[in-house]
């Protein structure tokens, strides 16, 4: 194996595979504190179809400050990855700054994409005052024709400001950790190259990943043999109601594990359901689940480290992430979620950190 390529995240496993360890408490929490968005990206699974009847019934709905203090008290002690959303806009909840303050000052790490659209100064200066440990903007195009065609709007300049606004905000603090995100499809993927090789001289972490769509990642062939999806074993997605997903994929709560709002997070997370699913997948009996049946996501847990030209460059199948090496050092390790930890592959390079 080359020795720049570094495995791996999860180990193999056979199809018929034996009960993998279940956590106390999942490494990563969603927690979907609104349901609406003020863009309409076509891309969207939740937002891009405006004619969906799922989704009126799934709008105008916030998480309460109360109902998220309860499970951020039940989970502190196990200090997961918090992330404050899933297909909605996060900023648009309006205790945004309640919700953030709360989970900081329980010593939670939170990271979070954004639109961009709701970053000003004053919301700027809120994220680095309380220390908001990862924000990705969602630009994904380089020029306003192809931004129309995936985020349904023009004004790049506007996405470009509110970037330019949080690492001037920022100053010399080493937080929050800024990156900027691409997701690949038909209408963008010849602007790649481009974007990563203009958003690497200004933020600190690009980030570029398939799109999923029609239940499965197109940009993509899963390899080997299938194992259970790792999502499952570390990652709880809560909505603003308290019905907890089987996964992000799983934008409308179609399939639902159980209330967290009732049962706890950890009623939740070791119940019924949600082992019945494992169960599934360690049986290799995924098909019995519609929406895995198709998603390739199994795949796309494992990952290898490259280093090359002032970049620590994170693939998996699904994603590769540009981290710049001379700001590595506020990827700090609670943000490395389901992932390990870069320094090795960077001494093994010789770059210090
Ligand atoms: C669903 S959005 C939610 C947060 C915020 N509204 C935003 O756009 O950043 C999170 C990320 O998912 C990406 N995304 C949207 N639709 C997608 C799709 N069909 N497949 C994969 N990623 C998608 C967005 O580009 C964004 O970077
Ligand atoms: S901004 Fe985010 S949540 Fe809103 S429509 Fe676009 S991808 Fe979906
Ligand atoms: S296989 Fe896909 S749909 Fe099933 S739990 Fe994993 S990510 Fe979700």
């Amino acid at each position: 194996m080359n020795e720049q390529v570094e495995s791996i995240a999860t180990t193999a496993q056979p199809a018929e595979a034996a009960p993998m360890p279940v956590p106390e408490f999942p490494k990563r929490v969603l927690l979907d504190l609104v349901t609406d968005c003020n863009l309409k990206c076509p891309m969207c699974i939740v937002h891009g179809e405006t004619d969906d009847p799922r989704l009126k019934e799934f709008l105008k709905k916030s998480m309460t400050v109360e109902n998220a203090k309860q499970v951020l008290d039940e989970l502190m002690a196990a200090k997961p990855l918090m992330m404050p959303g899933m297909w909605s806009e996060p900023t648009m909840n309006p205790n945004f700054k309640t919700h953030i303050t709360q989970m900081k000052e329980r010593g939670l790490t939170v990271a979070m994409n954004t639109n961009g659209l709701k970053i000003n100064a004053d919301m700027a200066q809120f994220l680095v005052d309380v220390k908001f440990d990862s924000v990705f903007f969602s630009v994904d195009a380089m020029t306003p024709e192809t931004l129309q065609k995936v985020r349904g709007i023009t004004k790049l300049e506007l996405l470009h400001k509110a970037v330019e606004l949080l690492m001037t905000t920022r100053g010399n603090n080493p937080l929050p950790r800024i990156g900027v995100s691409m997701t690949l499809q038909p209408a963008n993927r010849h602007e790649r190259e481009a974007f990563v090789e203009f958003w690497t001289k200004k933020v600190d972490v690009v980030r570029v990943g398939e799109i999923y769509e029609h239940g499965k990642f197109s940009g993509f062939n899963a390899t080997g043999s299938r194992v259970p999806c790792q999502s499952l074993y570390t990652t709880l997605p809560v909505n603003t109601n308290g019905n907890v997903s089987l996964c992000c994929l799983d934008g409308f709560n179609e399939y639902n594990m159980g209330n967290v709002f009732k049962d706890g997070v950890k009623g939740v997370w070791h119940g019924p359901k949600l082992t019945a699913m494992r169960k599934l997948h360690e049986r290799g009996q995924w098909d019995k689940i519609p929406i895995c049946k198709t998603c390739d996501r199994w795949s796309s847990y494992q990952y290898e480290d490259i280093v090359e030209e002032g970049l620590l460059v994170r693939r998996t199948a699904e994603y590769t992430y540009y981290n710049r090496i001379d700001r590595i050092k506020n990827w700090h390790e609670n943000l490395h979620g389901t992932h390990g930890d870069p320094h090795k592959k960077l001494q093994e390079a010789g770059c210090c950190t």
